[in-house]
């Protein structure tokens, strides 16, 4: 797939504070790529940097081949930027609020009406169009400024933490809005330091802190940058005559088990992490008449990868 947009050793300073430093990664054309890292990583400086708002010391950022900083209006024209703090016009209703930033790129007449309308519906407010942000609650308002940025359909749409204060089904609403625009063959990123919306929803990640490059790839290039396991534990009915240390020898000789453990009743078994067939384990359980009462599948998320590589809690 080509790179809709590259980043090349980026450099940002506020003053004696380097807010992004050295930072690379490349987003493709169609994925949702995700921004992942703790407040003051340097998330929405880069963001904005892409988005021809902030200038830059040193590096490179292209967009479509384009680098951001000499081509700004035409980068602009590429992109909606849906931004971290909400950016409405307290006294229009909705739909003038959409209609007005959908009108700086130039939409007029029915072409305007219908993008306006469209943008509406698929944040789910076109029955709220007259209604103003002031009586608007937090998610709805979150859900309006998607629509603002992503009425003129650009190519690439930025996201800088949409979800945050919005109650669960605007986040839900949110959430599947994205992955609809992902369909339409639009490329997005999401910033966010919630891991588990990252991980729900981006093709790949960069997780960013102190505004460097941490780590890049899909969820599961980046689970195994830290551990090559995925663990299963097993409860078991007790069973008398059950002899644990001969059950860990021969479990071992199963096809890709990799460790094996017993605790009272139960059984810790670690397999290759791309390993997901672990039927003749069950067989082999069914064999012994050993009767399982319950399974758990402990898979290694974003906050175990994150505390692996920089030694901390995202938050
Ligand atoms: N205009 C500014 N002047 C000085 N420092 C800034 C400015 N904007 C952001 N910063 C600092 O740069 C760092 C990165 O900020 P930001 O890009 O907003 O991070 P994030 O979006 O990941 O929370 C933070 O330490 C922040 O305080
Ligand atoms: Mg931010």
């Amino acid at each position: 797939m080509e790179n809709f947009i590259e980043v090349l050793k980026l450099v940002k300073n506020y003053g004696d504070f380097c807010a992004v430093d050295n930072l690379s990664f490349e987003v493709k054309k169609g994925e949702i790529f995700g921004l992942l890292g703790p407040n003051g990583a340097g998330k929405s400086t880069t963001i904005n940097i892409l988005s021809s708002l902030l200038t830059y010391q040193k590096g490179s950022a292209k967009i479509n081949g384009l680098e951001v900083s000499k081509n700004a209006s035409k980068v602009k024209a590429l992109i909606g930027l849906v931004p971290q703090d909400i950016a409405l016009y307290d006294y229009l209703s909705a739909y003038e609020n959409v209609s007005f930033f959908a009108s700086c790129y130039g939409l007029k007449g029915q072409d305007l009406k219908n993008a306006v309308n469209d943008a509406l519906e698929f944040v789910g407010l076109l029955d709220k169009a007259k209604l103003k942000p002031k009586k608007m609650s937090g998610g709805m308002k979150r859900r309006l400024n998607i629509a603002c940025g992503i009425a003129h359909r650009p190519q690439l749409i930025i996201m800088d933490e949409p979800t945050v204060g919005v109650d669960t089904q605007s986040r839900d609403y949110i959430l599947n809005s994205i992955k609809k625009l992902r369909e339409n063959g639009v490329t997005i990123i999401y910033t966010s330091h919630y891991m588990n919306e990252v991980e729900e929803l981006c093709d790949r990640i960069a997780i960013v802190d102190h505004g460097k490059l941490v780590a890049c790839g899909s969820k599961n290039e980046l689970i195994a940058l830290t551990t090559d396991v995925k663990s299963f534990q097993i409860k078991f009915k007790s069973l008398s005559t059950f002899h644990s240390e001969k059950f860990i020898i021969e479990t071992l000789n199963l096809p890709s088990i990799k460790n094996v453990s017993i605790n009272e009743n139960m059984i810790k078994i670690d397999t290759a992490l791309d390993y997901s067939d672990i039927s003749h384990l069950f067989d082999y359980l069914k064999d012994k008449n050993i009767e399982i009462i319950a399974i758990q599948t402990l898979v290694p998320d974003l906050d175990t990868v994150f505390l692996a590589l920089t030694g901390r809690e995202i938050r």
